[in-house]
């Protein structure tokens, strides 16, 4: 939660920070802030609101506007720190804002995380005298490394640490002192760091985002980690004083994937890049023609896979429910009994690990706190931890022993769609490798499966074609206050997907069932008003899903159903039918996630919300 950017060179700051806001916005949107250092002098711009709200701000500013006011000086600013914010101590406000200032001005920093013991140290500073203008927990650490550097007269870099060393939390940090205007100090825990190394020129980023117009040279910052870049160089050290080599790597991620590509929001854009990102998840994994899978970043760890006795999967959200779906098929396929857990439920207790347990931790973005948290705590239990992330060098993919990594591409918009489908594409094949290696699958069949799964992507399109019916049905119950979503066997997960898609973008409240719990509950929900959602697909469970239609229509339920293309005895029960591409049980996921999340984003566009941005929401929740 929150985006950190920062710059340190021959760049006049300002631009390379607003435009990495605009990039790191999707982490958190409820304020924003920049901090431009000049030759001593700090100029601090904050706004409640967008990053777009404080441009703006910035940019009325008439002679102030910084490259304006900076070039009367006679001055070029060459470094800066700026902020996205999702709030987490101290309401969302101009004051509580980022970049926060110590009481004498003298030091900036931005900061994504929470600083844990931060009320101890605020009245031991109380006690000395410090004042406090924010409710912000990152306010404290900026006159916690004022008063060290101050006390013990040491540079900036060296205060940080020392502070650090005081602090209990999950940060990325970023500070800036007015009397080395030539430094930059970062340091990271829990939160994620990247620096951007270019010629003579340094960036600093929650994420690649913000660096990769200026250059493709990277270093993400491992945790207990900082840099010192001081007079245009770089030195890395611990916060335990020890001195690291810095690991520089090639990122591969490009501009073109960072912009809307002409489509109105990100979410449109992702949901149609679908064929492409299943695709490319799968690309240079599987041999139809063999009937082979081939898996690189599992291979040397391949015996963990195929020993283990039992396979947790750990996730949140949307990740949650692409472990769900896959418990079907590993359990079909492989054998294995399989558990899928909310982190953040299974962080909180003490759970049970055996020797021979495999886990499987799901994540687009990486650093969702709480999955991290519990592969941290799985990993302690002495579990072999498989990651699936999205996001390269993301913090659980280096926590990680082994994994593999989603290729579906940056994904911007908060709601998450193409990171699902690749999960899913990934998931299967990780599967289907067990289930070959064990002998549990014969060539013929991997030969069907592989080459069912090749079409896929052909599949998606299709399921694209139904994009008009869907809209008629946003237009119908875009007014509506409640949904429910039923499906059964691999469409229950799908169900629980779609309502999550519905409630986060359009704020309907949607409720996602297994349909056969229909009539222990939920049941009594159905009147006239009612619109029942039903994943109604021609595959194992059609017979009891007919069924289980039929009984909301004898309750005047209105039933919206997910049908495969030419089924007409679906399309005769059901209110409103949306056609998909048949395909087997399996590969469901695939084009029944189509219009879920097609479905879910014609209804929020209608209603006018802000889709890539939902209220309360950030894509990254790095908080606990
Ligand atoms: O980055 P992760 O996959 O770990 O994120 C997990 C959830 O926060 C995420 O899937 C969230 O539920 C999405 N906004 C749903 O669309």
């Amino acid at each position: 939660m929150c985006g950190i950017v920062g710059y340190i060179g021959k760049r006049e700051a300002y631009a390379v920070l607003i435009k990495g806001l605009e990039r790191l916005e999707y982490r958190g949107y409820d304020s924003a802030g920049i901090a431009l250092l000049d030759k001593g002098v700090f100029s601090v711009y904050k706004k409640k609101g967008k990053v777009a709200e404080l441009k703006n701000f910035i940019e009325q500013q008439g002679k102030k506007f910084p490259p304006l006011l900076y070039k009367e000086r006679g001055q070029e600013v060459r470094s800066g720190i700026a902020h996205t914010r999702w709030a987490t101590h101290g309401a969302p406000s101009d004051k509580n804002a980022h970049p926060q200032l110590s009481n004498s001005g003298e030091i900036a920093i931005v900061h994504n995380g929470i600083i844990e013991n931060y009320l101890s140290i605020k009245e031991m500073l109380m006690k000395k005298g410090y004042k406090f203008k924010s409710d912000t927990d990152t306010e404290v650490l900026a006159n916690l490394i004022e008063d060290i550097k101050k006390n013990a007269k040491v540079s900036i870099d060296e205060a940080v640490r020392l502070a650090l060393l005081e602090v209990v939390g999950a940060y990325a940090i970023l500070v800036l002192s007015k009397d080395e205007p030539d430094t930059i100090v970062v340091a990271k825990i829990g939160s994620p760091a990247v620096i951007g190394v270019g010629d003579n020129e340094f960036f600093v980023a929650s994420d690649a985002t913000p660096i990769i117009e200026y250059t493709d040279k990277v270093i993400y910052l491992e945790d207990r980690e900082m840099a010192m870049i001081k007079g245009g160089a770089l030195v890395i050290k611990t916060i335990d004083n020890e001195t690291r080599n810095p690991y520089i790597q090639k990122t591969k991620m490009k501009i073109e994937e960072l912009e809307k590509g002409g489509f109105p929001h990100f979410m449109l854009k992702e949901i149609f890049e679908q064929p492409r990102s299943i695709g490319d998840s799968m690309r240079g994994r599987i041999n139809a023609n063999e009937g082979t899978v081939k898996l690189g970043g599992i291979e040397k760890d391949k015996e963990k896979l195929l020993d283990a006795k039992r396979i947790i999967i750990l996730a949140c959200g949307t990740s949650f429910h692409a472990g769900l779906e896959a418990k079907y098929f590993f359990e079909e396929l492989t054998k294995v009994p399989t558990v899928v857990e909310y982190a953040s439920e299974f962080r909180y207790r003490n759970p049970v690990i055996y020797e021979n347990d495999l886990v499987i931790a799901i994540s687009q973005s990486g650093e969702t706190a709480d999955t991290l948290a519990a592969v941290k705590l799985a990993k302690e239990k002495g579990a072999t931890i498989f990651g699936i992330c999205n996001v390269v060098g993301s913090s659980i993919s280096r926590i990680a022993h082994a994994g593999l990594y989603t290729h579906a591409g940056p994904e911007i918009g908060v709601a998450s769609t193409k990171a699902f489908t690749a999960q899913i594409a990934v998931l299967m094949l990780m599967c289907l490798f067990i289930a070959s290696e064990k002998k549990l699958l014969n060539k013929k069949k991997m030969i069907a499966i592989l080459t069912e799964l090749e079409n896929i992507p052909k599949k998606v399109e299709q399921a694209f074609l139904a994009e008009a019916a869907i809209k008629k049905v946003a237009k119908k119950f875009k007014n509506t206050e409640n949904f429910i979503y039923l499906g059964r066997g691999y469409g229950f997960p799908l169900a629980l997907e779609g309502a999550l898609k519905l409630k986060e973008i359009s704020y309907i409240h949607a409720e996602g069932y297994a349909s056969g719990e229909m009539k222990h509950g939920p049941i009594a929900l159905v009147d006239d008003n009612m619109p029942v959602l039903f994943i109604a697909n021609k595959g194992s469970s059609y017979e009891k899903i007919i069924s289980n239609m039929m009984e909301v229509k004898a309750r005047n339920g209105t039933i919206i159903a997910i049908i495969t293309k030419g089924d007409t005895r679906a399309k005769k029960i059901a209110d409103y039918s949306i056609e998909i591409p048949e395909t087997s049980d399996i590969m469901l996921a695939f084009t029944a996630s189509i219009p879920l999340q097609l479905l879910a984003y014609h209804i929020a566009s209608l209603r006018g919300c802000g889709i890539d941005k939902p209220r309360n929401l950030a894509k990254s929740v790095t908080v606990e």
